[in-house]
């Protein structure tokens, strides 16, 4: 299927689902208020890419929080879970900054999924999505 539609009415504050999109995994996580403060309070000049990666904004948008979560829903968080140094799935909760970890050579991913230690190029890829419905999420 080229898009899916996920019902995330019953995802928690704090908690992530994974799904299946063309074949990848698809981290969907439901921030909690200081996932997303700790995000935002994080200079972008820290930031070892520098970049958005969002499928859904143009290719030179920062990878500032706001251009990280689903617009006007900074709750949540949608990305592609594959690592971006050669595509091991992180795991979630995990890592020294509260995001993912990537146990294959130890990247880890922050709360808004930004690159910030490890040998990972690039933040986790936002996939092309928008929210169709209050709780629906369409992905592709
Ligand atoms: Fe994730 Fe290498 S594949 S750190």
């Amino acid at each position: 299927l080229a898009s899916i539609e996920v019902d995330v009415s019953a995802v928690e504050e704090g908690q992530s689902i994974t799904v299946k999109w063309r074949g990848k995994p698809v981290f969907i996580r439901y921030r909690t208020a200081a996932e997303i403060e700790e995000a935002k309070a994080v200079p972008l000049g820290d930031l070892p890419d520098k970049f958005a990666r969002n499928a859904n904004l143009p290719d030179t948008a920062d990878a500032s929080d706001a251009n990280r979560a689903a617009a006007g829903k900074e709750e949540w968080l949608v990305q592609v879970g594959i690592c971006t140094h050669l595509g091991c799935v992180p795991l979630g909760d995990a890592g020294d900054f509260g995001g993912w970890f990537c146990p294959c050579h130890g990247s880890h991913y922050d709360t808004a999924g930004r690159i910030r230690r490890g040998p990972a190029p690039e933040n986790l890829l936002v996939p092309p999505y928008e929210f169709v419905g209050d709780t629906t999420i369409k992905i592709g």
